[in-house]
């Protein structure tokens, strides 16, 4: 079962949670909160925005609105793993300067260790673009095609330790079309994450949940 969930704070509109949300891509789920954000006032913001690389395109969402935005670039001076470790207590420090009460993964495309899962379990979330538990991992779409079902989806998470494994906290369905490839279901699964995060984040953020 391993180490407790620890839910955030119930947040208030005087006192907003301070999330960090993590990218390594273009940044759309990263846009689709952030207007969700400003076009009202919510009992979260988001006032740091970290990529796994410096050239990250998504950053310019979160600089566009003067939010601290940066690439941490992979350290590669050890070997892989003392990297990845290096590289997760870059984070863990930006976080923790930051003072960081709730963690988005928004297209982050690697997987954290379970140290740094542990330090935030449960104040960690992550959206994957299919109906978990089915076809979780990187190539969800490429799957979904291949297996022929109909229906496909999203699903935001608690992070635990193993891979797109924690807790359900939202899902919302999508057909697959019988012309569909990976690209087309990507764009109709994005529309649907763009609603269903911030959503979901926001009901986190008022104390909605329970474990
Ligand atoms: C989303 O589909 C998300 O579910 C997956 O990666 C994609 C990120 O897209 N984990 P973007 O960078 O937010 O445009």
């Amino acid at each position: 079962m391993g180490s407790p969930f620890i839910l955030p704070r119930p947040a208030s509109l005087q006192d907003p949670l301070r999330i960090a949300v993590m990218i390594s891509g273009g940044g759309s789920g990263l846009e689709a909160l952030l207007r969700f954000q400003s076009k009202e006032q919510r009992c979260h913001h988001t006032v740091l925005v970290l990529a796994d690389r410096i050239g990250a395109r998504g950053l310019s969402h979160g600089k566009n609105r003067s939010i601290r935005s940066i690439g941490i670039p992979i350290p590669d001076n050890a070997s892989k793993s003392e990297n990845r470790l290096a590289h997760e207590k870059l984070i863990q420090t930006e976080l923790e300067s930051s003072k960081i009460e709730l963690v988005v993964l928004s297209g982050y495309m690697r997987i954290l260790s379970p140290w740094i899962v542990k330090k935030w379990k449960g104040r960690l979330v992550n959206i994957h673009p299919s109906l978990l538990p089915d076809f979780p991992g990187a190539h969800a779409h490429r799957e979904v095609i291949s297996a022929g079902v109909s229906t496909t989806g999203c699903t935001v998470h608690l992070v635990d330790e193993g891979v797109d494994s924690g807790p359900i906290l939202a899902q919302k369905t999508v057909p697959v079309l019988p012309e569909d490839d990976e690209k087309s279901l990507q764009e109709r699964v994005k529309k649907v994450e763009h609603l269903l995060y911030p959503e979901t984040i926001d009901l986190l953020c008022s104390g909605e949940f329970s474990l």
